[in-house]
């Protein structure tokens, strides 16, 4: 589908509430079907990739009425079945790689397959700590279809190169059914739902510092409430950063600490940005935000600030095309391991719209700010977050522009278009 956005000319401004988060989702899903029992789940995500990972539980043996079209129950005898199907993860890296973990201390065999984009990244990452762990994958060049061999597994202590909720995530479900204590410690602290999350069900797990220790624990089935997206909410904050004369609250956005970089990332750079509430729900912080357009000026973007804020560097980068001055965003080279290769796909489509952009290995370098002028046809590389930072480039381009392959939003955020729609 092509879409056509125009200058926003009068402001955005009202309400709203943003949907469900997408890791959670796949989280709740997960381990509501490792607990033996009923679990409800509440404010479910409608997007594509929690569903793939829906479908592959239902896959695995576990049943799902559907309630609503946010809600369902889940009910679990507490243990998988070998599927008679590969099991499909469509575009989703975290269906991929946490599945993996699962399924590799299980007692039978399995494969794992996904779209041409997920095909293409990679699983080395996730394979090598299970492999320490006793697993038995089998993927040419570390890439997927990935074959699962259940095997018995024991504990490791994992130091991973990378600062990666998914990789985090994959070796503690693995250690869900290991023997002895699993530990993984990362460079800066990626999203930690899944502690959050495996927490609150009851499993023996606990976080010191950058380090996660786990042991065998049985979850128990417990009603999640999940919150709003952080990651969607980015694309209004921004879009209201930038469209002059906006002013608009989001509620029920997901405020853990571990995801709120782009909050910080504002205030770096001078935006109108305000909490306005916080609660806690299912173990984790929620709340309201007020957001107004405001002059910004360019910052620096790197270390222990990228792993909260690392799905937000392309609307992140279109926001940084308005500030004042030099934005530079580093330590960010795993962009280029997403849906797309985040650091060259925003480049090449920002500057396409007039932006003064630069890559470089691991980020970008934005010169603002940036009349940007528009007229032109860009391209979404079927990738979600991209697609939808080019939408609010569009809001600021003086003449409109035409985003191809636009249902690419489906996969994280299917209500995109109707909740800018209710605050234009
Ligand atoms: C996710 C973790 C992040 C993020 C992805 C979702 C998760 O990936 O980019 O969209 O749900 O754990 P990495 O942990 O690999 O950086």
């Amino acid at each position: 589908m092509q879409k056509i956005v125009s200058k926003c000319i009068n402001g955005l401004s009202g309400e709203i509430s943003i949907p469900s988060d997408k890791s959670i989702s796949h989280r709740a899903v997960m381990f509501a079907s490792l607990a033996k029992g009923k679990t409800l789940i509440k404010n479910f995500s409608k997007g594509k990739d929690p569903h793939s990972t829906l479908n592959i539980f239902k896959s695995l043996g576990i049943n799902v009425d559907y309630l609503s079209d946010t809600e369902i129950e889940i009910s679990s005898k507490g243990e998988l079945i070998q599927p008679n199907k590969f099991l499909y993860c469509g575009n989703s890296g975290t269906t991929m790689r946490l599945v993996s973990g699962i399924l590799a201390g299980q007692h039978f065999d399995s494969v794992l397959i996904g779209d041409e984009s997920l095909s293409k990244r990679p699983m080395k990452r996730i394979i090598e700590p299970l492999t320490l762990m006793g697993a038995e994958i089998e993927a040419t060049d570390y890439h997927a279809p990935l074959k699962i061999f259940g095997q018995n597994l024991h504990g490791i202590n994992y130091v991973s190169p990378l600062s990666s909720a998914q990789v985090k995530s994959s070796i503690l479900l693995a250690g869900l059914f290991a023997d002895g204590v699993t530990s993984v410690t990362e460079p800066y602290v990626s999203r930690n739902h899944t502690e959050l999350m495996l927490k609150y069900l009851g499993a023996n797990i606990s976080s010191n510092s950058n380090t996660v220790s786990i042991t065998k624990s049985t979850l128990e089935p417990k009603d999640i409430y999940i919150c709003g997206d952080i990651s969607s909410a980015a694309y209004f904050i921004v879009a209201a950063l930038i469209v002059p004369n906006s002013d608009i609250i989001i509620r029920n956005v997901g405020l853990n600490p571990t995801r709120t970089g782009i909050i910080d990332a504002v205030k770096l750079m001078g935006g109108d940005i305000e909490i306005l509430d916080c609660n806690e729900i299912s173990g984790e912080k929620v709340g309201d935000i007020r957001v107004k357009h405001s002059d910004l000026k360019g910052c620096e973007i790197s270390g222990k600030l990228i792993p909260k804020l690392i799905d937000e560097l392309p609307v992140i980068a279109v926001l940084a095309t308005q500030a004042e001055g030099q934005t530079i965003i580093k330590d960010a080279a795993d962009l280029r391991n997403k849906e797309s290769d985040r650091i060259s796909t925003t480049v090449c489509e920002l500057k396409k719209l007039g932006a003064d952009i630069l890559e470089t290995p691991d980020g970008f370098i934005i010169i603002g700010k940036t009349e940007l002028n528009g007229g032109n046809i860009l391209e979404s590389y079927h990738d979600h977050r991209l697609a939808m930072s080019l939408f609010v480039a569009g809001l600021v381009c003086k003449n409109d522009i035409l985003i191809n392959d636009f249902e690419w939003t489906n996969i994280s955020f299917p209500e995109f278009e109707e909740l800018f729609v209710k605050i234009s």
